[in-house]
């Protein structure tokens, strides 16, 4: 079955929820058992894959969802928790203990930057921070006891793209664990789990809800690690997502792959719009021919999301204000992966400390939405002419 098809019938039973196409919200914390016996036994069974014992543990809804995310990831399970970033720090802390050492890329998304200096740090947990670019030199990094290897493809923001293969060999050849955060190409366009990685991140507040309104993570898995991450999920930390965005997501996830061909096509004809203008130094987006990523996406990805980065020649911050503020169809967010365009101005110099960013002139991130494309490029045309007149 092809990816889009197993997005629109994945998870779904309409004969057991009297025929509706989209399985119901289920509002449920306490599950009542018929008598003791039923009780008891399901205690036993509450990490299967049907069983239903408590809220906190799964619904008919969120193993719904399991059940999708698992098809399009190929893996055997999935633990949702309420966020993404719920998701990178519940795989990070189900893969460590104290006196162990992990592996963190140097671009990767901040907060898990935060999570490595307090949290862990807390713990007795230490964090080497790598160059993304490292490739097989992540050996000479690894230790005795470095438990956890985690990447992050390509860079939210900085966008280099690591050589997937090369870090993961090393780290099997030591046993030492390996998560992902697949948020920018979600599993339909990078399969984790195929490239022998153990845990699939991805804030599926981005482009599986795709609408901007709902926050929810996932861990994708095999079965042998299911048991540690569901445990600290759900038992220790006490994550769950709630009813409502599991049913969002779902359902942002029917449409996935029709958006996500149309954010890859817009954010391409961008890109390459961004490399004739004489305000830009450079595009950093992988899927164009002359990104020095280029050549590991195309080997390994089966396409490119609606993010990119731009760095525009040396200006003032002011030029940049005028520039970003002007826009019509792009708000000032934080976020991607909705339907909506985005902007944010970044500074990598602020959260960076064993790469150098070199760029003299400032960075802007852009999340490609689904309107028209001539409607960007015309809004992105008249922003610069707005700054030059100001300038
Ligand atoms: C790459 C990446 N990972 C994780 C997250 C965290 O997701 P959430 O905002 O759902 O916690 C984000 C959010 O921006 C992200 O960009």
């Amino acid at each position: 079955m092809k990816p889009s098809t197993t997005l629109v019938s994945a998870g779904r039973s309409p004969r057991r929820h009297s025929g509706a196409v989209n399985v119901p919200a289920f509002r449920a914390s306490t599950i009542t058992a018929p008598d003791l016996a039923t009780w008891e036994a399901s205690r036993q069974r509450r990490f299967e894959k049907d069983a239903v014992v408590y809220g906190r543990f799964g619904t008919p809804s969120s193993q719904a969802l399991e059940d999708a995310v698992a098809a399009i990831e190929g893996a055997d399970r999935v633990v949702p928790v309420s966020s993404g970033m719920a998701a990178c720090a519940t795989a990070i802390l189900a893969m460590v203990k104290t006196g162990d050492h992990v592996l963190l890329p140097d671009n990767v998304y901040q907060p898990v930057r935060l999570l490595a200096g307090g949290l862990l740090k807390d713990f007795g947990v230490e964090a080497t921070f790598y160059d993304p670019l490292v490739g097989a030199g992540i050996a000479k990094l690894m230790r005795p006891n470095t438990r956890l290897l985690y990447l992050e493809a390509p860079g939210s923001q900085t966008m280099e793209m690591p050589d997937t293969r090369a870090l993961v060999a090393e780290a099997k050849a030591r046993n030492i664990r390996t998560a992902f955060d697949n948020t920018w190409a979600t599993p339909l366009l990078f399969r984790p789990l195929d490239f022998g990685i153990d845990l699939s991140i991805n804030a599926a507040t981005k482009y599986l809800v795709g609408h901007s309104d709902a926050m929810l993570g996932t861990i994708a898995m095999r079965q042998e690690l299911f048991d540690r991450v569901k445990t600290v999920a759900a038992a220790y930390l006490g994550n769950c997502p709630g009813s409502e965005e599991v049913y969002l997501c779902l359902r942002g996830m029917r449409t996935m792959a029709v958006r996500l061909k149309r954010h890859g096509k817009s954010a391409l004809a961008i890109a390459r719009w961004f490399q004739g203008r004489r305000e830009v130094e450079r595009v950093l987006y992988p899927a164009l021919p002359d990104d020095p990523g280029h050549a590991i996406w195309k080997r390994d990805f089966a396409g490119a999301s609606g993010l990119l980065s731009v760095i525009l020649k040396p200006c003032s911050k002011d030029a940049v204000a005028h520039f970003v503020d002007g826009l019509e169809h792009f708000a000032i967010g934080a976020s991607f992966g909705g339907y909506e365009s985005l902007v944010l101005p970044f500074d990598p110099r602020h959260y960076r400390s064993v790469t150098k960013w070199d760029a003299k002139g400032p960075a802007i991130r852009f999340h490609i939405g689904l309107e028209d494309v001539d409607d960007l490029i015309q809004d992105l045309d008249q922003a610069f002419a707005r700054m030059r007149a100001a300038a």
